[in-house]
């Protein structure tokens, strides 16, 4: 394929040097001369392993070459992916001068091209930049309109300086935002046959997804170096911990508890986290992100409350409150404050828990459920009906399987609101919330 490469540093070199080692004939755009004249003569603007070499078979197999003329560049290439930065404006804001620039100078040329250009942004860019800055800023210069006349799509790198070439050839995943089937298709012909995933989806997700991303790996970073200092004080080694930490591929790295959802509760993480933060606090240490899991919570519990209140309804049922399906557990269940507080604030709460009512009879719970929470053990009824009958709103508190039915055995007036995605959402009915999707 012919393509062209909008944005000569790490991002765009690495690409640049790669497609063309896949055989396909790059032509490389930069503002910068210095950075043009370089890779014409073969050489790398930037240090990257294995990258002096690419770019010299690609100079010999003429495969390669660089530009300052964007005009040339999207007349002789099919797609063009854009990899200028997309730096931090002093207030944390993204910049997107130098997108908005080069769609610019992308739209003029589309403007006297017959073929239909296929434009794919590689840089980082917030969720519906694509849809809120590029696609009406190639609209306005071309004069032509995205989806009939040319097409754009988002395809993140996830590429690390200093292993790009490997990382490059070897990604995690191919993910292509797009809507437009047959133009996702084609993109993704760039990089057939590389190990991973091949992902197809809508611009925003796949703009996202970037940021999720990094944002977890900052996540990862900035938990095991506090751990590793409280470790330090303890004289454990950190290095050992996590070693062992680690080898859990059931609960810690894995794909559990990422899902979004309501709070965490039960008799162990808020009490483990309290403990933890408790110790920081003796040893004089510092670890922010830690103390700030509580409040996040706690942000999550309100945010229900606040959204319950905002509905204007005063009969609620709620469909599980242990913190869990499966558990009679009313420790700490994020369910018991969001009821504790809806009862201080005269709602007329009806609940139902199969498990519950089951500890409420017998076992180790009746004595908590009995001594401890009477108003909330008063207010339960026996079955799921029960609450479908008069209930203006309707919370999916927890995962058991029965609840499934709320979604469609409710009427068209009940608002359900899910706290776990009890089932298949897409089909839902228009009185359908979700706590955070
Ligand atoms: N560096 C990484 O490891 C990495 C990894 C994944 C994603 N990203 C993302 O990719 C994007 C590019 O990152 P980078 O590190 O390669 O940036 P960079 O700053 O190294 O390179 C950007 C290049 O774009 C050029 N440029 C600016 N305006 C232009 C225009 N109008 N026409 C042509 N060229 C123009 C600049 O001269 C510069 O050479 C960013 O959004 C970044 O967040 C970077």
């Amino acid at each position: 394929m012919n393509i062209s490469i909008f944005g000569l540093g790490y991002v765009g070199v690495v690409s640049s040097a790669c497609l063309a080692s896949r055989g396909h004939k790059v032509i490389g755009v930069d503002v910068n001369e210095t950075k043009v004249e370089l890779l014409n003569n073969g050489i790398s603007p930037i240090v990257e392993k294995d990258l002096p070499e690419l770019l010299t078979e690609a100079k010999k197999n003429k495969l390669i070459f660089a530009t300052t003329d964007t005009d040339y560049a999207v007349q002789n290439s099919e797609i063009s992916l854009i990899c200028v930065g997309t730096p931090s404006r002093p207030n944390g804001s993204l910049n997107t001068k130098y997108i908005e620039n080069v769609c610019t100078e992308i739209g003029k040329s589309i403007r006297h091209k017959e073929k239909k250009h296929i434009i794919v942004s590689r840089s980082t860019m917030l969720p519906g930049t694509n849809k809120e800055i590029i696609i009406p800023t190639l609209d306005k210069s071309s004069g032509k309109k995205e989806g009939e006349d040319f097409y754009v799509a988002f395809n993140p790198e996830f590429l690390r300086e200093a292993t790009a070439v490997y990382d490059f050839n070897n990604p995690p995943k191919t993910v292509i935002g797009c809507d437009t089937p047959e133009i996702t298709d084609k993109i993704m012909e760039l990089y057939k046959g590389l190990p991973g995933p091949m992902i197809k989806t809508s611009l925003e997700i796949a703009e996202m997804v970037k940021y999720v991303d990094n944002n977890f790996h900052a996540l990862k970073i900035t938990f095991a170096n506090e751990i590793g200092h409280i470790c330090k004080k303890l004289g454990i080694d950190s290095h050992d911990v996590m070693n062992i930490f680690i080898q859990d591929t059931k609960l810690n790295i894995s794909t559990y508890y990422f899902k979004p959802g309501f709070a965490f509760g039960g008799s162990c993480l808020p009490k483990d986290l309290r403990a933890i933060n408790y110790l920081t606090k003796m040893l004089d240490l510092e670890t922010p992100l830690l103390n700030s899991l509580i409040t996040s919570n706690n942000v999550q519990i309100l945010s229900v409350i606040k959204e319950l209140i905002s509905l204007g309804k005063k009969k609620i049922g709620i469909a599980g409150f242990s913190f869990k399906a499966g558990t009679d557990d009313l420790r700490e269940s994020p369910m018991i404050e969001v009821i504790e507080t809806l009862i201080g604030k005269g709602f007329d709460l009806k609940l139902y828990d199969k498990n519950v009512s089951i500890a409420k009879l017998m076992g180790a719970n009746k004595e908590y459920i009995n001594n401890h929470i009477p108003h909330i053990s008063s207010l339960m009824v026996e079955s799921l009906d029960d609450l479908i009958k008069d209930r203006e709103v309707i919370i999916i508190g927890n995962n058991e399987k029965e609840f499934v039915r709320l979604l469609t055995d409710t009427k068209e007036d009940q608002i359900i609101y899910d706290m776990v995605r009890i089932g298949d959402i897409q089909n839902a009915r228009s009185n359908y919330r979700g706590i955070c999707w």
